[in-house]
């Protein structure tokens, strides 16, 4: 087991709050089907949003690629019983992690008034 890269991102939860009044795209291109229905048990709280949308970000960054050669929606952040992060990957990201021999990615997310963070480190096998 070896760490290929840590990341980290940070949103502004008033960025989000806007999008979500002024765009009525935006949870669909951005984030999975699973994804929205975890928001809606959420009450579509903006800081809950913002810090998925975080950790996508800090995700791209743990594979030291950023947001490329698949999209954001190829990132599926959900939650275990106890209310961990869960990361799952999907289409060109899911072979892009068999490529890099990814064994998983952690995710860590945290919100206060005005922002979301989150960390993320991505895992592999031994070469
Ligand atoms: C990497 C990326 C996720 C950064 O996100 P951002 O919201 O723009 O900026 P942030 O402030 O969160 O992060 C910037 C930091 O990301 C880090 N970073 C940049 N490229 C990175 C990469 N490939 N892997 C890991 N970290 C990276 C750098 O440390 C940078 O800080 P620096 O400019 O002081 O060195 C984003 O720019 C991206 O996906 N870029 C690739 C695709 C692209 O270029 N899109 C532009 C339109 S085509």
């Amino acid at each position: 087991m070896n760490i290929l890269d840590i990341g980290i991102d940070i949103v502004e939860i008033g960025r989000i709050k806007n999008a979500l009044k002024n765009n009525d795209n935006f949870l669909k291109k951005l984030f999975t089907e699973k994804e929205i229905e975890l928001f809606k048990e959420k009450g579509y709280a903006p800081e809950i949003i913002a810090g998925n949308f975080a950790a996508k970000e800090a995700i791209s960054k743990s594979l030291g690629l950023g947001i490329r050669g698949y999209d954001l929606k190829n990132i599926e952040i959900l939650r275990d019983k106890l209310g961990k992060p869960i990361v799952k990957t999907h289409n060109n990201l899911e072979k892009i992690c068999e490529n890099y021999n990814v064994l998983e990615i952690k995710v860590s997310i945290s919100h206060g008034k005005d922002y979301a963070v989150a960390n993320a480190m991505t895992i592999i096998k031994d070469k």
